[in-house]
């Protein structure tokens, strides 16, 4: 596969070509998954909870990111690799700047922070040394205490707008990617439009320029309640190869999500 870079996705934004990302944590799918034509790989701080069996990703650290970038980096040598700057990792600019240089050495092309206004001095400062940030807003798994749980964001007009109005203050701080989590369709249609930068959406409806997944959800393996948001590929596509490339066909086709997968 040819490496794909921030200029790549941009253009997929300006034409309309929609992509699908998805997370991983180690060597072996990270390759599957690049193998199948996955352009983007995340490696989140979801691992907390997919990885090492935690309820939040809140006890993930700076060296387990790095640990597992490194891992899937091997993988995946050309895909567009997104780390997870973890849980109060990135409060303070030289902390920010710090903890950004070992797990982009460690092989990601971006990092990624939650949080809307109280980052905007950060952002400034990583982007003006040139370090790619994704910006990621909605619900932020992180802040799980403050929003009293895993609940959709924006659903009504004063939240909604402070979403909107999160978003564009992102993109102004100099973010080139943003992650729209649980928020309804409709919120995130505005936003996808607004800005001018690529928006990946998880549970934000199929209006973004691009899905994301966790992996365990979209190969069924994430025991409990399923979550609206998500799709088991694997159970009708008989192999794991087969479940990416039919998550990817869906999500360029506008297929999945569809309307019972969003809010
Ligand atoms: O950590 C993660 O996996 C994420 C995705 C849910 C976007 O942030």
């Amino acid at each position: 596969m040819e490496s794909i870079n921030i200029s790549t996705l941009q253009n997929w934004k300006n034409k309309k070509n929609k992509f699908a990302a998805i997370t991983a944590y180690d060597f072996s799918f990270a390759k599957l998954f690049s193998n199948q034509g996955i352009p983007i790989i995340l490696v989140g701080d979801s691992l907390g909870m997919t990885f090492q069996g935690h309820d939040s990703t809140i006890p993930v650290t700076v060296q387990n990111i790095e640990y597992h970038t490194k891992a899937v980096r091997k993988g995946a040598p050309n895909v567009f690799l997104i780390s997870d700057l973890p849980f109060m990792s990135y409060c303070q600019i030289n902390q920010a700047l710090k903890n950004t240089s070992k797990i982009i050495q460690s092989g990601a092309n971006m990092i990624k922070i939650e949080g809307g206004k109280n980052l905007i001095h950060i952002i400034r400062e990583l982007s003006s040394h040139s370090i790619l940030v994704c910006g990621h807003i909605g619900l932020t798994p992180q802040h799980i205490d403050y929003l009293s749980g895993y609940k959709i964001q924006g659903r009504n007009e004063k939240d909604a707008n402070k979403i909107i109005e999160e978003a564009l203050l992102l993109e102004d701080a100099g973010i080139k990617m943003l992650v729209l989590e649980c928020i309804p369709a409709k919120l995130s249609k505005i936003i996808t439009e607004k800005l001018s930068i690529p928006v990946i959406g998880i549970g934000a409806g199929n209006y973004t320029d691009g899905q994301i997944l966790v992996m365990q959800d979209l190969l069924g393996i994430t025991e409990g309640k399923k979550l609206k948001f998500t799709k088991n590929f694997l159970s009708q596509n008989g192999s794991i190869q087969n479940a990416i490339k039919t998550y990817i066909y869906e999500v360029k086709k506008g297929i999945f999500p569809n309307e019972k997968n969003s809010f």
